[in-house]
C-alpha cells in the first residue's frame, strides 16, 4: 500500500537546533516501523518530515519511490494519532470516527458500516452512541485510533499514541494496535519513547539519539547485536552491564580482557578474537546482559566472575543481585550526549561524546579531549590515573526471593558467546556487519 524512504534528510530549526542529522531509512510495504529514543531525539520531527507537516532543510522524502518534498498533506494518503488528540465533545463517538469519510462525501450508509467495523475491531462497537465524555481513556484513545484509520490510508502514523495511559491499558492496546494494523497491511511508523514497547511492536525498530540515526533492525537484531553502545545501554531490562576492560593478547593462549580485579578470556578459536586482539594494549567495553550470567558454585570451571553482592531487587517473578566485582562501569547517558552511530562524522562524534564522558570522570569531554590531545582519540573510556572511577554493580537475575543477602559472595558464569565488545568510541566490535 505505501513504502517510506528518507534519504540524507536533516532538520535544522530556524533557531539553529539541529533536530535530525541526516537520516537514512526505508520502511517497507506494510511494515510496522517503530521509531524509538528518548525525548527530545527528533523522533516526531521525522515523523512531521513524512507528514508534509515539516520540511526537511536537506535531503528527500520518498513515498511509494516519488519525491514528495512537495506534496501537500493530504494528498499523501497518510492518517496521523498524536499523544494528545483531541475528539468532538459535542459528537457521538460514531460521528468522531466517521467525520474524515463524511468530508469526503462518503454516503451515511457505506459510512455507517465503515464506522461499524472499524470500532468492532478496535473493542469500542457497543459506545457508539455515547459523547467522549462519557468514555474512559482507553476507550477515547481507540476512537482517535478509528478515526485516523477509518479512511483506510495508505500510511499510519502514530506519535507515541500511548503515553498519557496507564501501564495496564497500554499493554492492552499496544496488542491491539499492532493486530489492527497488520490485519490492515497499512504501512505504519509508531514513534515512542519506552523501548519494551518498540521490541513488543515493531517488525523493525529504528533507534535515534540527537538526530542520529544508530540502529535498525528486527528487535531481535538489534537487542542481540547493538551496532553501538548506546543502542546496548538503551534496550533491556535490566540494563546491559557494560564494564571497562583493557585488552592484552597471549600469543599462545587466547585475548585476556582485564576487568579490574578479575578477566575473561576469548580463546583464538573464538570467531571475535583477532577483531578483539586489534586492541592490544587499549581499553574496550565488555557488555554483558544479566541473561549471560547464571549463578554457579565458587569454585565452577569456566568464565566465571566472582562477586560481593551489594544490594539485592525484589520484582516479584525474579530478583535481580546487584555484584561488585572490581570492574568499572561504562555509564551511558541516555537523555544527552551520546556516542555517533555507525559511519557518522567526527563532528557529530566528538558532540556526542560529552556527557558520557562526563559521566564516566567527571569532567567535561573538552577538559578530556585537550588532557588527551583532542581529536580523534577522545575516549568513552576517560583516564583511569585522573579521573573519578565509578565500580560496577553487575546486575544478575536470580530467582524469586532467593536464600542470598547483600554482603554475601556469589559467582557467576559468563556466557562469552554472549558478551559484546565495543570500542573507545562506542561502536561495535566486530567480524562484519551484520
Ligand atoms: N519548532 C521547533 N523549533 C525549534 N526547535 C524545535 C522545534 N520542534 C522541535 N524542536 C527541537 O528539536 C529537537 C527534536 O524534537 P522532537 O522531534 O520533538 O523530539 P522527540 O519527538 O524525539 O521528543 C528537540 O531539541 C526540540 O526541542
Ligand atoms: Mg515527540
Amino acid at each position: 500500500m505505501a513504502t517510506v524512504a528518507l534519504k540524507d534528510v536533516s532538520k535544522v530549526f530556524p533557531d539553529g537546533t539541529l533536530a535530525v542529522d541526516n537520516v537514512n531509512l526505508d520502511v517497507n510495504d506494510g511494515e510496522f516501523m517503530v521509531l524509538l529514543g528518548p525525548s527530545g531525539c527528533g523522533k516526531s520531527t521525522v515523523l512531521r518530515m513524512v507528514a508534509g507537516l515539516e520540511d526537511p532543510t536537506s535531503g528527500a522524502v520518498m513515498l511509494d519511490g516519488e519525491y514528495a518534498n512537495d506534496l501537500p498533506p493530504r494528498d499523501r494518503g497518510i492518517a496521523m494519532v498524536f499523544q494528545d488528540f483531541a475528539l468532538y465533545p459535542h459528537m457521538t463517538v460514531g460521528d468522531n470516527i466517521g467525520f474524515p469519510l463524511k468530508l469526503a462525501g462518503v454516503e451515511p450508509s457505506p459510512r455507517d458500516e465503515r464506522v461499524a467495523n472499524v470500532a468492532s475491531a478496535l473493542g469500542i462497537g457497543d459506545v457508539l452512541g455515547r459523547r467522549p465524555s462519557q468514555l474512559s481513556g482507553g476507550q477515547r484513545q481507540r476512537v482517535a485510533m478509528g478515526r485516523a484509520i477509518v479512511r483506510r490510508p495508505g500510511l499510519f502514523l502514530m506519535d507515541e499514541p500511548l503515553s498519557n495511559l496507564d501501564s495496564g491499558l497500554r499493554a492492552e492496546l499496544r496488542a491491539e494496535i499492532s493486530a489492527l494494523t497488520r490485519e490492515l497491511g497499512v504501512t505504519t511508523i509508531y514513534v515512542t519513547h519506552d523501548q519494551a514497547e518498540a521490541l513488543t511492536m515493531a517488525d523493525r525498530v529504528a533507534i535515534m539519539r540527537k538526530g542520529v540515526l544508530q540502529d535498525v533492525g528486527t528487535p531481535t537484531q538489534v537487542y542481540g547485536r547493538p551496532a553501538t553502545l548506546y543502542v546496548a545501554a538503551f534496550l533491556g531490562s535490566p540494563r546491559m552491564n557494560l564494564l571497562e576492560a583493557s585488552v592484552y593478547v597471549h600469543l599462545d593462549r587466547y585475548v585476556a580482557l582485564n576487568l579490574g580485579e578479575q578477566s575473561l578470556y576469548l580463546p583464538w578459536d573464538d570467531i571475535r578474537s583477532r577483531s578483539v586482539a586489534h586492541y592490544h594494549g587499549e581499553r574496550i567495553v565488555v557488555g554483558m546482559r544479566a541473561e549471560a550470567l547464571t549463578p554457579v558454585p565458587p569454585d565452577a570451571p569456566g568464565d566465571v566472575l566472582q562477586g560481593r553482592i551489594r544490594y539485592l531487587e525484589h520484582h516479584g517473578h525474579e530478583s535481580l543481585a546487584f555484584l561488585d566485582v572490581g570492574a568499572t562501569a561504562v555509564v551511558v547517558d541516555e537523555m544527552s550526549g551520546p556516542v555517533g552511530g555507525p559511519g557518522a562524522g567526527a563532528r557529530s562524534l566528538r558532540r556526542g561524546l560529552g556527557q558520557v564522558v562526563q559521566r564516566l570522570t567527571g569532567r567535561a569531554a573538552e577538559q578530556v579531549e585537550s588532557a588527551t590531545g583532542g581529536g580523534s582519540r577522545t575516549s568513552v573510556l576517560g583516564d583511569p590515573g585522573r579521573h573519578h572511577r565509578r565500580p560496577a554493580e553487575l546486575a544478575v537475575r536470580l530467582a524469586p526471593y532467593p536464600a542470598v543477602s547483600s554482603g554475601q559472595q556469589l559467582a557467576v558464569s559468563v556466557r562469552m558467546d554472549a558478551v559484546h565488545f565495543f570500542d573507545e568510541r562506542g561502536d561495535r566490535i566486530d567480524v562484519g556487519w551484520r
